[in-house]
């Protein structure tokens, strides 16, 4: 049951078979590893550390405020409709940025910057003038930066959009999840097609260098006969870059994700055919697979810079900014330095405690070692570029790959037996075949993962 699509051959016996829960290595060690046992102290020699190598900045906002819940939604919300919220939000936002401001060395040049949400556009046009003249204010950013923000496309007009571009934004990202109106009703997310197509129309009016749009498959009355219309118009929309992203569907873990009944959505069999269909449909409009939910036109600088042998991925995503160091502010946002992962609380109450008491107002921290850099500089490599040289690890890290990893090798042998990579004496490449599979690849190099097996495993003996 196979199909040769481009660089990417769809296997559905494959991915049935490797259908396990595995982090998205969006950073490793993953989120799920931060420990709210730390020293803040570490954290300022960390920052210090951080200003010393004088790397590049990648600056990331979190704006948590949606209108109303999108009954699908996995991310870190707050459902409301008080502009007095947002408001007084913004105020303690800006602070921190004041506050983070005397700690990380704002000479260091912002390469990327990112707002994210939540909805960023829950915010006027005041309020998006203000953080952008705190932030402008505050640190450098570079000519060249690639300034980056989500949006709703329910809550914006042509003015809001104009005046984001003028503003210095330029890249630009709105979720469609699907164009089906009995889908977007289950999900409670109705926003009719007219009116995608016309926020495209202002956005490219308006010239952003790049525009990206999320869709999700696995929604409830999902099928292939509806997902098909939704990835053709969105490949009319001609965006540059398309996300699919797979539903997680957690309600144990998102109360709002109760009002969606199980018996409504695609039965597993029925998923895989729309991921093959996707697949197909985009690449056939010449959409490259950039590596797991992404796909870019040729010309994206994602794209290039994965041809170029370039592309990173950060906690927001893959990136063409390579060494930058990220530096999070606002609800639950993470910092991730080079050595070190940072998150801000979760709670509104405990973070704004702790910008009143002028204290970065950090929930949880994981210090990472030699061991967990080398690790994740195989796994981001596996993840960007579906290759490895283990001369390029071994160089900058004076170690021997087959003896370090001599344990990881054995382990992926029954994934080589499957075609899903090849290993030689010097490197190792993803097959068309496990391109799909990058993340059960990779998670063989996640030592933290490995652990938490063996831990389960004892348990259960
Ligand atoms: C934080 S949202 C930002 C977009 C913006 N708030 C909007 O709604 O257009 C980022 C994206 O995450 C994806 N997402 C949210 N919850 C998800 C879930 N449970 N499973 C898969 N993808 C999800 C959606 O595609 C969404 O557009
Ligand atoms: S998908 Fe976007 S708008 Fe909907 S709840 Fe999530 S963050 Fe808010």
């Amino acid at each position: 049951m196979q199909n040769v699509i481009s660089t990417i051959q769809f296997d559905a016996d494959l991915l049935q078979k490797y259908n396990q829960a595995i982090p998205r290595y969006t950073s490793y060690p993953p989120a799920t590893e931060l420990s709210d046992n730390f020293i803040l102290e570490d954290v300022t020699k960390a920052i210090d550390r951080s200003n010393q190598r004088q790397t590049p900045l990648s600056l990331y906002f979190h704006l948590p405020f949606c209108h109303s819940a999108c009954y699908f939604c996995g991310c870190n919300v707050i459902v409301s409709n008080s502009d007095k919220a947002a408001e007084n939000y913004l105020n303690y936002l800006i602070r921190e940025i004041e506050q983070k401001a005397q700690l990380v060395d704002t000479k260091r040049p912002v390469v990327q910057l990112h707002w994210g949400g939540g909805t960023p556009n829950y915010l006027n046009l005041d309020q998006v003038e203000r953080l952008w003249q705190a932030i402008n204010y505050h640190f450098t950013l570079a000519p060249n930066a690639e300034i980056s923000i989500e949006i709703n496309p329910r809550y914006v007009d042509k003015n809001y959009i104009f005046t984001l571009r003028s503003l210095g934004f330029n890249r630009i990202s709105f979720g469609i999840q699907d164009f089906n109106p009995q889908v977007q009703t289950a999900v409670n997310r109705v926003v009719s097609e007219e009116r995608l197509f016309e926020v495209m129309g202002w956005i490219k009016e308006a010239r952003f260098e790049s525009v990206n749009v999320d869709l999700i498959y696995g929604l409830p009355h999902q099928n292939l006969q509806t997902f098909r219309e939704t990835v053709q118009k969105t490949i009319a929309l001609d965006p540059n870059r398309i996300a699919v992203f797979n539903f997680a569907y957690v309600p144990w873990l998102k109360a709002v994700q109760k009002n969606i009944a199980e018996k409504d959505l695609p039965q597993p069999s029925e998923k895989l055919d729309i991921l093959k269909m996707t697949i197909e449909e985009l690449t056939r409009s010449r959409y490259v697979f950039i590596g797991m939910d992404h796909f870019a036109k040729p010309d994206d600088e994602l794209a290039i810079a994965q041809q170029n042998n370039q592309l990173k991925r950060n906690f927001q995503g893959y990136t063409t900014q390579p060494s930058a160091e990220l530096v999070g502010f606002g609800l639950t946002s993470i910092s991730m330095l080079k050595d070190m992962y940072i998150q801000n609380h979760k709670r509104l109450k405990d973070y704004y405690d702790a910008v009143n008491a002028q204290v970065w107002p950090v929930e949880k921290v994981i210090q990472l070692n030699e061991d967990d850099q080398i690790r994740r500089e195989v796994i981001m490599e596996l993840m960007c570029h579906f290759h490895l040289s283990f001369a390029q690890i071994e160089a900058k890290y004076n170690l021997n790959f087959k003896h370090y990893f001599d344990l990881e090798l054995a382990d992926l042998q029954s994934l080589v037996e499957d075609d899903l990579l090849t290993i030689t004496p010097t490197e190792m490449t993803v097959t068309p075949h496990g391109r799909l599979l990058i993340r059960n690849i990779a998670s063989k190099f996640d030592i933290h993962l490995r652990k938490e097996q063996v831990k389960k495993m004892s348990k259960a003996i």
